[in-house]
């Protein structure tokens, strides 16, 4: 049966990390620059993960490798079809004067105003050379401490106008939410949209206190909701998206395979669920790898993947115009003949 190509089904692309979305060859560019080893592969789990990214994202310390990041990221979601992405950075990667303490991280040349500058025109011009548009989610992570979380989180909040869209929590989830509400508190109230990242390594009870403390729009993963049918009640009178990412839950070892994947019963409980990468530098499936491998898991419709990427769209923090083209562009889709 022919099928219509994902790729050019519009998309947003919201659940992906900045220096995890980088090109591979980028990273093993930037770190011989710097002379530094290339990226590592071993991890099993969350916690490992969380170290390997760190070191990655250490390689990105001149102000033209950041540019060249964010610029090749959106050359890469465009090719990918994605009509808005979403990606997060966290400014204890990419200044060298946070007030963050712990980073285990050499100085970099660039502070995060000044990282937020650089990073902006790297956007810019894969906008313009693109037509993608993106809007920033501002991140925090766990590990780091919570010192310094108010303070990214003002930063975020002075800059809602200015290309940040949300403000999201990374890391490692051991580290419970509840410390991090200020700075969610602060985010919510500037109209930013906040998106813990919750129910991936840990269980519902991850989910809960994420919703308790910081009254997410979205939850990033949010699979492991599965295991208690109250919560999936609640995520889908709520309609509180979760943004999914199948091929880093399998390498992660949150999904023990792709047919046990938590997706069908997520979909089945009428959460609305967004696909995405996670950090398409480790696990190599790129967005449409992604919606091709549910698609063909579980045996999904057109519709159903039309309806992906609707909740992209709508759950994102885009403007209401960017919004309606992908919707519009989602319709066309839908009523072009099957190509693939
Ligand atoms: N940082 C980068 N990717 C992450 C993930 N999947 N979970 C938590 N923190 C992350
Ligand atoms: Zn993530």
């Amino acid at each position: 049966m022919k099928r219509r190509s994902i790729v050019r089904l519009p998309k947003a692309h919201l659940h992906l990390h900045l220096e995890g979305s980088a090109r591979p060859s980028t990273i093993k560019e930037l770190a011989e620059l710097e002379g530094m080893p290339d990226v590592e592969q071993t991890f099993s789990n969350l916690p490992e993960f969380v170290q390997v990214y760190a070191k990655a994202a250490a390689v990105i310390k001149r102000p033209e490798s950041l540019k060249r990041i964010c610029r090749e990221l959106v050359e890469d979601e465009a090719a990918q079809g994605v009509w808005y992405t979403e990606p997060m950075g966290v400014p204890q990667y990419l200044g060298n004067q946070h007030p963050f303490r712990g980073a285990q991280i050499r100085l970099k040349e660039f502070d995060t105003d000044g990282a937020w500058a650089i990073m902006q025109e790297g956007f810019a011009e894969g906008t313009r050379a693109t037509g993608t548009e993106v809007g920033l989610m501002m991140g925090i992570n766990r590990g780091f401490g919570v010192d310094g979380t108010v303070e990214a989180a003002r930063f975020a909040a002075r800059n809602k106008d200015n290309g940040i869209v949300a403000f999201g929590i990374a890391g490692d989830e051991r580290i419970p939410p509840e410390p991090f509400a200020p700075a969610c508190h602060i985010a919510r109230e500037a109209g930013l949209l906040v998106v813990p990242h919750a129910g991936e390594a840990m269980g519902p009870e991850s989910v809960w206190a994420a919703i308790k403390s910081t009254f997410p729009h979205r939850i990033a993963h949010g699979v492991r909701a599965v295991e208690d049918p109250f919560l999936l009640s609640y995520l889908s009178d709520h309609q509180i998206t979760c943004d999914v990412a199948p091929t880093s839950n399998l390498l992660l070892g949150v999904a023990q395979d792709i047919e046990l994947h938590q997706l069908p019963k997520l979909m089945d409980a009428g959460v609305p669920i967004t696909l995405n990468t996670d950090d398409q530098l480790f696990f190599g499936a790129l967005i449409c790898d992604e919606y091709r491998l549910v698609r063909d898991t579980f045996n999904l419709t057109d519709g159903q993947l039309a309806d992906f990427a609707r909740v992209s769209a709508r759950a994102s923090g885009a403007p209401e115009h960017v919004k309606q083209r992908i919707l519009k562009g989602i319709d066309a889709w839908l009523e072009s003949e099957p190509d693939e």
